[in-house]
């Protein structure tokens, strides 16, 4: 499990981009039903999803405005058709894990 941020360190509907030595970013998102992590680059383009708005359950690429859900990183809007690879979460304390070496893809049946 990798260290990914306090609880505190992201309000409810907001998201936070971590950088990860040796990989790209990932996103750390609160909900009011929990905390959830996934790649912070868009699967459309360049963009940093971290900059994107939180509606619902689901987070906006600032770029084209594609969604996808924050709790199981599938595409929900066009022009994203690619999901987000999303990481198991893990609280200890007030510190939120992932397990960066097992994320999955909601459209791959294998991760
Ligand atoms: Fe995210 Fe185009 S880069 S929708």
């Amino acid at each position: 499990m990798t260290f990914i941020a306090r609880i505190d360190d992201v309000e409810a509907g907001y998201a936070l981009q971590v950088p990860v030595e040796g990989r790209e970013p990932v996103a750390l998102v609160r909900l009011d039903e929990g905390y959830f992590v996934f790649d912070d680059t868009c699967t459309h383009g360049a963009a940093s999803m971290s900059e994107g708005d939180i509606i619902g359950c689901e987070i906006e690429c600032p770029f084209h405005s594609g969604r996808f859900d924050v709790r199981t990183g599938a595409a929900t809007a066009f022009p994203c058709v690619k999901a987000l690879r999303i990481y198991p979460v893990k609280i200890e304390g007030d510190e939120v894990y992932a397990a960066l070496d097992a994320g999955t893809r909601a459209d791959e049946s294998t991760s």
